[in-house]
């Protein structure tokens, strides 16, 4: 075995790849039904997990969620845009996190989620759904971006070393890897196509949506269970109207303030982002429950926040599914209000 590596070790579709550092092992978005055989390998090979990076939130299978956390002891790094509760290191563009001698770059790249990343290790891009061999992430799942994601593959992964290795988040030919290279001069998605008309390519693509994919997308975010939380359909999740942050802030000045309920985690309540003066703190698992509790603002505007107007979303369709019509989705969630400099308390 090499001093470092990277594998994929799934074998299918859905790429999970294992990247040693001596003998320090991370996982670069693992599949939750795979772990025992990663643990496994893990194993066999007298690799100690320190990390697992995960691309972007996913739709189409389950992400860790708690118990594998604790049991696999890892430190859970995503972007600053992801909305899972459960991550242990926030990372932006630029940053780098260290595995063993092993540099392992951020590259943050939106556009088939806010928060897509690629990582690139040495000479290899790991690409995510971001860019794949000749082709792309699809941009139409809640917050997808065509055009930021033409930015992304065009000005930032294009203007790597064309000998760079291309390892993507998916194939479905059976391709295993490409180069920058090949991918400038060949990929069909970008190759002498304007921005404006990658985003009009994207949107008329049609692809199917798959059955569990709202399922699987708000236990990811929310990192409970489908089952603990009942979780409603895509429908109500989509037509929940959203606020934005400077909306919300001045209702709150109104003579008619909203109810604010805040689904996060204890933790994070009072964490970094803290929260919005006056919230109410229910966290989605334990929102079903509460209900009885909440039945004085069933007539009354809720706003419903999180960390990034996700799992409000899902919060927001449980309330109205139980009667409460006057309910709004803060969104983009404590990001968006800190970001528009309004006031936090802790
Ligand atoms: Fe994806």
């Amino acid at each position: 075995m090499p001093a470092s590596s990277i594998e994929e070790i799934n074998d299918a579709n859905c790429k999970t790849y294992l990247v040693v550092a001596g003998d320090e092992a991370a996982l670069v978005d693992p599949v939750r039904d795979r772990f025992d055989t990663y643990r496994l390998v893990l194993r066999e090979r007298g690799l100690r997990l320190r990390l697992v990076l995960e691309t972007h939130t996913h739709a189409d299978h389950l992400m860790l969620n708690r118990d594998a956390k604790d049991l696999l002891g890892v430190s859970f790094v995503m972007h600053e845009r992801s909305p899972i509760p459960l991550v242990d290191r926030h990372v932006q563009d630029g940053d780098a996190l260290e595995l063993g001698d092993v540099r392992i770059e951020v590259i943050h790249t939106p556009g088939h989620t806010p928060d897509s990343v690629c990582y690139r290790i040495g000479n290899t891009l790991l690409s995510g759904d971001t860019l794949m061999i000749r082709g792309s992430g699809r941009t139409d799942f809640p917050g997808g971006d065509a055009g930021a994601q033409y930015d992304a593959v065009t000005r930032r992964l294009f203007a790597l070393p064309d000998d760079t290795v291309v390892l993507p988040g998916h194939d479905y030919k059976g391709d295993k890897s490409s180069t920058i290279g090949d991918e400038r001069a060949n990929n069909p998605r970008f190759l002498g196509r304007s921005r404006e008309e990658y985003v009009t390519l994207m949107a008329e693509l049609g692809l199917p949506f798959p059955a569990k994919t709202q399922q699987a997308l708000q236990v990811n975010q929310s990192s409970f269970e489908a089952h603990e939380v009942g979780f409603p359909l895509v429908a109500d999740v989509a037509s929940l109207p959203a606020l934005r942050a400077p909306d919300v802030a001045a209702r709150l000045r109104s003579g008619a303030p909203p109810l604010l309920l805040d689904v996060r985690e204890p933790e994070e309540f009072v964490g970094a982002l803290g929260h919005i003066e006056g919230s109410l703190l229910v966290p989605l698992d334990a929102l079903e429950r509460r209900l009885p509790k909440l039945a004085g603002y069933a007539d009354r505007d809720v706003v419903v926040v999180c960390r990034a107007g996700a799992r409000s979303a899902s919060a927001g369709a449980i309330l109205r599914r139980a009667g409460f019509h006057r309910v709004f989705n803060l969104e983009g969630g404590m990001l968006e209000w800190i970001a528009a400099d309004l006031p936090v308390a802790r």
